[in-house]
């Protein structure tokens, strides 16, 4: 039958409509697909292009993963050197880190989250140059070296937009202000990654807690035209 009059057909016919939602539900369930992750599992090749050569995420990692187009931005201000990604997740960052050429340090307080990263890392092709650490980013912080740090603390779920400003100390698992001089140790060229709705005057004040303040530069981050969020770049990482 023609596909125009077969798409007729369904329209007249709201079994066979419903059965294919039902079979589509049921494709999504088998793929651990969650009514909360529907949207983002849309989403899919934005967040990994590769992502039907065997990427792998969490529920927390659907909603959390830095959309490619971004991580390949934040790597684009690396320079070949040793990145610290203390929030790793999933890998999306991480995975551009090392496509760079870096040698990358991907540090996540989660095991589950650090043997999906490295399973994407996998698919990239790019699991030798990152060194996977299941651990506290806070306790591990002071005996870390590097040339970037690159932060990318939970928002909070994906209510976060709900506020109409989302302050620093709404970040997870501590607040902005720690959380930036715990990096600060490390190096003081720091690309964070934060909600659309930051308050964009306290993320520029986080530069003054070094003396002489750092350099900082925002940017706001677009996919297919939508605002998704901010990334803030200090010190050396500016441009
Ligand atoms: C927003 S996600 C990171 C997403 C990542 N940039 C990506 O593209 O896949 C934040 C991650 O921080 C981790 N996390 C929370 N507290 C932590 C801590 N104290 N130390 C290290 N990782 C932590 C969570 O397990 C979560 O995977």
């Amino acid at each position: 039958m023609p596909a125009k009059a077969s798409r007729r057909k369904n329209k007249r016919n709201p079994l066979k409509v419903k059965k294919l939602k039902i079979k589509k539900k049921a494709k999504e369930q088998s793929l651990g697909v969650t009514r909360l992750v529907r949207k983002y599992w849309r989403q899919r090749y934005d967040l990994f292009s590769r992502y039907d050569e065997g990427i792998e995420l969490d529920e927390e990692g659907w909603y959390s993963v830095t959309p490619e187009c971004i991580a390949v931005r934040h790597a684009e201000r690396s320079e070949g050197g040793v990145v610290v990604d203390c929030f790793t997740g999933c890998g999306g960052n991480a995975i551009q880190f090392a496509a760079m050429g870096n040698h990358v340090i991907a540090i996540d307080i989660d095991p589950l989250k650090v043997a999906l990263a490295y399973n994407n890392a996998v698919v990239y092709g790019v699991e030798d140059y990152i060194e996977f650490i299941v651990g506290d980013f806070f306790q591990l912080a002071p005996s870390l070296k590097g040339d970037i740090v690159f932060l990318s603390p939970p928002w909070g779920g994906p209510s976060y937009i709900q506020s109409q400003k989302f302050m620093l100390d709404m970040l997870k698992p501590k607040d902005g202000w720690s959380l930036f001089q715990a990096a600060q140790r490390i190096t003081p060229n720091i690309i964070m990654f934060l909600p659309r709705n930051v308050d964009i005057d306290q993320v520029a004040q986080l530069s003054w807690l070094s003396s002489p303040p750092l350099d900082v530069e925002i940017e706001e981050n677009y996919v297919g035209g939508n605002r998704k969020a901010i990334t803030a770049y200090f010190g050396d990482a500016t441009n």
